[in-house]
């Protein structure tokens, strides 16, 4: 089956699937066996003009997150230029080279870069909420280089929309969003402190639990600006993949998923998509981009009620448990919903273990 993707009318990846910006492209070897798990594209760790100065600890995971104190590199440029990015380039996989952060020294970056990298990805999560100075960052950068530049949309960013226009206008070729979102902070269960080492505690938050975020922005940017958009926030299966596509991505990046359930999720999600694509009635990848962006145009009012098929139902009473409305009850072993009392809102078929509710949700 065909997994190729095209990002805009510059870039081609053989699937959809890359990593994100962080420890699991940190250095060569980390690279280089990402590339053997057969991801589409390649993106490094952020470089900047010195090796970072990382407070630790600095990752910690939940069930469905990761949150991270992590800063760009902890190796020089120097280390890339003339150690990692070699042994990369020659891999012959497209290459994100990901540089941060202010306009001075994404610009004193960009030379030292540019034969390694097929594109460049800037990180603007340390230049604030302002559009002004990452304007110019962009401005400057695009004249500096033939290279698609991508920008990293931080969720901090107040208006993605006018963020994206502003890309655009700027010389920009792409985006990739999102970056991880914050600060959060994770206070212990036992201890009143946070069990990360940053100075007060805080970090971000990345992972599963933030797909939903990621889609709306991208959902948001692709209905209303003709850009390439990267999704990134939340990956970590094939049917996710193909959730970032539908709404609106070109490609996407998964990091969060791969270090809470293990770093071969890469090669496993490229080998289930064709089996998932084909499931859903899709022969290629590039069908299913933006199907997502023509449907939900309309705030609907109408009640659905839900239906219980008993056939299914375990009588595990979690909808009993969690409705809200109180309008759930088991009566001689069967659930009963009170029309009078359910308001429609669709949270018992969501949460059904046994499949056993529908009639509410679209
Ligand atoms: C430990 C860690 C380190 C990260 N380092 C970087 C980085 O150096 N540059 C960057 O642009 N994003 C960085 N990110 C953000 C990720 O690239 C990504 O945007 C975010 O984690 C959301 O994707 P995910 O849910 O698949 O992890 C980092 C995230 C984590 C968890």
């Amino acid at each position: 089956m065909d997994l190729s993707v095209r990002i805009g009318d510059r870039l081609t990846l053989a699937n959809p699937l890359m990593p994100a910006s962080g420890p699991l492209v940190g250095d060569s070897g980390k690279i280089l066996g990402l590339i053997a798990q057969g991801v589409g594209g390649i993106v490094t760790k952020t470089i900047s003009v010195r090796a970072a100065q990382v407070p630790r600890p600095c990752i910690i995971g939940g069930n469905d997150y990761i949150v991270n104190t992590e800063l760009w590199s902890e190796y020089p440029p120097e280390r890339w230029e003339e150690d990692f990015l070699p042994a990369v380039r020659a891999a012959g996989k497209p290459t994100f080279v990901s540089l941060g952060y202010t306009e001075g020294e994404i610009l004193s970056l960009i030379p030292r870069f540019e034969r390694f990298a097929d594109a460049f990805e800037l990180s603007t999560h340390y230049l604030g909420r302002t559009l002004d100075p990452i304007a110019k960052t962009i401005r400057a950068a695009a004249r500096a280089t033939d290279r698609p530049i991508f920008i990293k949309l931080s969720p901090h960013i107040p208006d993605p929309v006018e963020f994206a226009k502003m890309v655009k206008a700027e010389g920009g070729y792409g985006l990739v969003a999102i970056n991880s979102l914050g600060p959060v902070y994770p206070v212990r269960a036992n201890l009143s402190t946070s069990p990360l080492g940053s100075a007060d505690g805080f970090g971000w938050i990345s992972g599963p639990v933030i797909k939903p975020l990621s889609l709306a922005i991208i959902r948001k940017i692709a209905t209303s600006v003709d850009i390439p958009i990267i999704g990134v926030g939340g990956v970590g299966s094939a049917q996710d993949v193909i959730d970032f596509l539908k709404c609106g991505a070109s490609a996407v990046q998964m990091l969060s998923a791969a270090m809470l359930k293990g770093k071969t999720l890469y090669r496993k999600i490229i080998s289930a998509l064709p089996a998932v694509l084909e499931s859903l009635g899709f022969s290629d990848m590039r069908s299913v981009q933006g199907l997502a962006l023509k449907s939900n145009t309309a705030t609907l009012f109408e009640r659905r009620l839900p239906v219980i098929d008993p056939k299914l139902c375990t009588l595990c009473n979690r909808c009993v448990e969690n409705c809200p409305y109180d309008a759930m009850e088991n009566r001689d072993r069967r659930i009963i919903v009170d029309p009078a009392l359910c308001f429609g809102c669709g949270l018992c078929e969501s949460r059904c273990p046994a499949r056993a509710i529908s009639g509410v949700l679209l």
